[in-house]
């Protein structure tokens, strides 16, 4: 390989490692997290996402910070902020919708570009995305309902959780309303398919409390999860035209992540959240470490195990309003 064209391969792996470092590092108590995260900021750089720009669902705003280049300090992650951690075993609250004085995440690093606006239905993740100076409005908004936007007022419009929105057909309309003709429409989707990669088919021989402790009420929260040709009618009927469809992750990553630290993170954030600050800092330090060798080598949108490629369970689209 010619010097040049070796040098820069270098940097850009160690560009991406760096990017994992800093998912891990916010996300350490759940690393399948971390990839997961990594990989849809894989994916996203392919989208030019161009100004004015809305992060509908924007939550804490820490996966689009990172993902445009922001650095945090070693000492910030997503568990420091948490409440009603007692409560989240026994009754599935949840630890992330509470937000305190404590919460200040250190910059390290600014990002490449500043976005125009962050919504979120939970007014606490919109205080912590505020924090981060990394939004020029944030919106309180459920998504349920038309979007408090002017017609044609984006350029570019991402969102990672349309698959929570219980009234999908309206709120893809209202994206096709808002996003200006030409603009771009990035959709990280999840497809049912996720559902394979579960031990679903003996639930009734688990029980009630062993999926309860496994996969809590996460597929509740995704009421229009569909196939994949469900997803493009939808886009269809809402008047988009599809300019692309990369499929990024791989039945292989969803095993991974099902297999995650989800059920003893409680416990965990309890634990880490109650030793002193030195120590807390010296087991991150090397849990992150160990991380980034361990999901390095995963965090390809092809990772597979199996020889025949299995189906994707999440897709990425990017979407154009039809004239
Ligand atoms: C998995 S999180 C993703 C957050 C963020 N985009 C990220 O990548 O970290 C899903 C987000 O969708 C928000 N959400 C769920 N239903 C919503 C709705 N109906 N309207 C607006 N936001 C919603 C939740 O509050 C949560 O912050």
């Amino acid at each position: 390989m010619h010097p040049v064209v070796a040098e820069s391969v270098r940097s850009i792996a160690s560009a991406s490692r760096e990017k994992l470092r800093q998912f891990i590092n916010a996300y350490w108590l759940r690393p399948e997290n971390a990839f997961w995260m990594m990989l849809r900021s894989d994916a996203l750089s392919a989208v030019p996402l161009a100004a004015p720009c809305a992060d509908l669902s924007c939550g804490d705003g820490i996966f689009s910070f990172l993902h445009a280049g922001g650095r945090l300090a070693p000492e910030f992650d997503v568990f420091r902020g948490v409440g009603n951690l007692e409560r989240v075993t026994a009754d599935g609250g949840d630890m992330f919708d509470h937000v305190d004085a404590s919460y200040q995440p250190r910059v390290i690093g600014r990002p490449k570009y500043r976005l125009h606006c962050g919504t979120d239905c939970k007014p606490t993740m919109l205080t912590k995305a505020a924090a981060l100076d990394f939004y020029e409005h944030l919106t309180p908004h459920d998504h349920n309902h038309p979007l408090p936007f002017e017609t044609d007022c984006f350029e570019s419009v991402y969102c990672n959780a349309a698959y929570w929105v219980e009234r999908i057909e309206q709120f893809l309309t209202e994206l096709h309303r808002i996003t200006v003709p030409g603009g771009t429409v990035a959709l990280q989707v999840k497809l049912d398919d996720i559902g394979r990669y579960t031990l679903e088919r003996h639930r009734e021989m688990l029980g009630d409390r062993w999926w309860g402790i496994m996969h809590g009420d996460r597929f509740d929260h995704w009421p229009t999860l569909c196939d994949r040709s469900t997803w493009e009618q939808r886009f269809e009927s809402a008047g988009f035209e599809i300019l692309a469809a990369i499929p990024f992750v791989t039945g292989t990553h969803a095993h991974i992540w099902n297999v995650g630290l989800r059920p003893i993170a409680p416990m965990l954030i309890r634990a880490m959240n109650n030793v002193h600050d030195h120590l807390r800092a010296e087991i991150k330090r090397d849990w992150v470490d160990l991380f980034c060798d361990l999901l390095d080598p995963l965090c390809r949108p092809d990772f597979d195990l199996t020889d025949s490629p299995t189906d994707a369970v999440e897709i990425q689209y990017v979407l154009t309003p039809r004239g």
